[in-house]
């Protein structure tokens, strides 16, 4: 898909619920016990045939358990427990959607770019615009899924390709010509990514659905190790703590803390 970025396609069976964007999924080599845990990955694809269905990952290899997953060999067994948290909500009111993608965050905002909620009637007479940004031109994944879909905007932290710079300071040169009361912001990148576009929103409150990246353990909401501090809706002040893999990983990006 791009440098040390796997594309992998799972075969699953046909009752597989469609995941819905946002949402993941834990996977883990079947027969292994090392390592222990399963691990999180955004979903970037879910083809639905008569008898089974198809699900598409992509991961970039950080360590030792996406190395494994890269070299399993086609055919070999997948154990697949999801679809999993709660994913993105429909851009209700909105005229036109950002879709705001650091690095391997690409995957869920292609998902949902190219799934349901924008394919329906609704969905394809918004006007969608993809920022996409990674360190250098050859880390850029999934460029030619986007480009039938969106106006497409491409940095490089490097200037390799597109835009030299950060893909929030591409959206900043942007953003006043997008009415706030019209717009909204889908995002998903890594936490320095999400936090200076915390920064930028605070000028220009455009409302804006996050999908988080945590380390997680169980997946299922029932180990607290993927636990975010988030602001305390409603009554009272203060902060209160959240399971990304249960309660997220879409947030609004008003509530977190990056
Ligand atoms: Fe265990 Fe979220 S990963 S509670």
């Amino acid at each position: 898909a791009a440098r040390d970025h796997f594309l992998m396609s799972v075969r699953l069976p046909g009752a597989f619920p469609v995941p819905l964007p946002g949402q993941f999924v834990m996977v883990r080599e079947v027969g292994r016990s090392v390592p222990l845990l399963a691990r999180p990955l955004s979903v970037l694809g879910f083809k639905v045939h008569p008898d089974h269905s198809v699900l598409e990952l992509l991961y970039r290899v950080v360590g030792e358990g996406t190395s494994l997953l890269s070299r399993l060999k086609p055919g070999e067994g997948l154990s697949v427990m999801g679809p999993l948290g709660r994913g993105f909500a429909p851009p209700d009111g909105a005229r036109q959607v950002l879709f705001l993608a650091g690095g391997v965050g690409v995957a869920p905002l292609a998902y949902l770019l190219t799934g349901g909620l924008m394919t329906s009637e609704a969905g394809r007479s918004l006007r969608k615009v993809f920022y996409l940004g990674a360190r250098s031109m050859e880390l850029l994944a999934c460029l030619d899924r986007l480009q039938d879909s969106c106006e497409l905007g491409v940095c490089t932290d490097d200037g390799s390709r597109g835009y030299c710079g950060s893909v929030t300071d591409l959206l900043a040169r942007d953003l006043d010509g997008y009415d706030p009361g019209q717009t909204l912001i889908y995002a998903c990148g890594p936490t320095p990514m999400i936090r200076s576009l915390k920064a930028l929103l605070k000028a220009r409150p455009i409302p804006c659905q996050v999908s988080l990246e945590e380390r997680m353990a169980c997946g299922l909401g029932a180990c607290l190790g993927c636990a975010v501090a988030v602001r305390r809706q409603g009554q009272g002040q203060g902060i209160e703590y959240r399971r990304v893999c249960k309660d997220g990983p879409v947030f609004d990006l008003e509530e977190v803390n990056p």
